[in-house]
């Protein structure tokens, strides 16, 4: 029997050797501060599975040295309420000791450097490493069927596929759509570090990338042009400093000179201390 209370957690030893999850089981991998966005996720996996684990689990390996690892929005008990209300079967939140990511010794999954060298693999040297490394640690202890994750984050979902494809890990990645704030506004749990007005100034992001999408579907399909559009939409914007704004192959990241089937026009940006992703998908039909 799974346990979900704080004094007798859910350890990796616990989860691998419990035998109550012979049905369908969907996982769902967060770091918690919870948001709608991770609710449709949750969602979703609700409607697949017989059991949903959700994992909560701010992770040291994915973090850069100035990034905010310490300051990382932790409310393990205010998620615990939602994920108890959404019908969460078991919340897996270990510590990273119980990760067995605390010593120097540890072996890692390294995704294949075109997909690291470009969006935000570029000022985020050892990130998709670290993410690489820890999805590949949740699914071998949680061993769901599917495991469910934000286009939010498309380029950690193009490499969560490809590595799941590469080292043969029997779970079917699932991909869910963004979900935007009324702004437009890509939920996120950094979006905490915005004050009301930044919150407001980052909703251009988006925007931008509409102006794009709107572009291409009236046949503009070349990337320059594209990511001009999104450039002068943003640098009107004082508040928001842009850092890249790319147009990649959803699939394999690599960079697209023209859009044929399809192509991920993503973006990142600062806007006061949150940086911020966001992107879109531009599909020939
Ligand atoms: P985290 O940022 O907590 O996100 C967990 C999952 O929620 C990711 O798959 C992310 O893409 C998805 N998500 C976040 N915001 C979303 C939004 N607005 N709409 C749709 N989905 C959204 O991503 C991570 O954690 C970590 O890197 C993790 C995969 C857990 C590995 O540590």
């Amino acid at each position: 029997e799974i346990c979900r209370r704080e004094n007798n957690r859910l350890t990796p030893e616990k989860l691998s050797g419990s035998d109550s999850l012979s049905q369908s089981v969907g996982l769902v991998p967060t770091m918690g501060a919870l948001h709608a966005g991770h609710l449709s996720l949750i969602e979703r996996a609700r409607q697949e599975n017989e059991t949903v684990i959700v994992s909560i689990f701010v992770n040291p390996l994915q973090f850069g040295p100035n990034e905010d690892y310490q300051s990382y929005p932790r409310t393990l008990e205010r998620d615990r309420q939602l994920c108890e209300q959404v019908g969460v079967d078991v919340l897996f939140a270990p510590t990273p000791k119980e990760m067995g990511i605390a010593s120097t010794l540890l072996t890692q999954v390294v995704p294949p450097a075109e997909m690291t060298s470009v969006l935000c693999g570029r000022s985020r040297p050892g990130h998709f490493q670290g993410v690489a490394t820890i999805v590949t640690k949740l699914l071998n202890v949680v061993q769901p069927d599917r495991a469910y994750f934000g286009q939010k984050d498309g380029q950690q979902l193009a490499i969560i596929r490809r590595l799941v494809k590469d080292l043969n890990i029997p779970v079917e990645i699932i991909g869910c759509p963004i979900v935007r704030e009324l702004s437009g506004l890509a939920m996120s749990s950094r979006n905490q570090y915005l004050t009301p007005e930044q919150r407001q100034e980052a909703a251009i992001l988006y925007r931008a990338l509409q102006q794009a999408q709107q572009a291409f579907a009236a046949g503009e399909h070349l990337s320059e042009a594209l990511i001009e559009t999104v450039k002068k939409e943003i640098t009107a914007a004082s508040a928001v400093t842009l850092e890249y704004v790319e147009l990649v192959h959803p699939i394999t990241l690599m960079p697209l000179e023209k859009v044929e089937e399809s192509g991920m026009l993503a973006i990142a940006a600062r806007v006061g201390t949150a940086r911020l992703i966001d992107n879109v998908i531009l599909q020939n039909r």
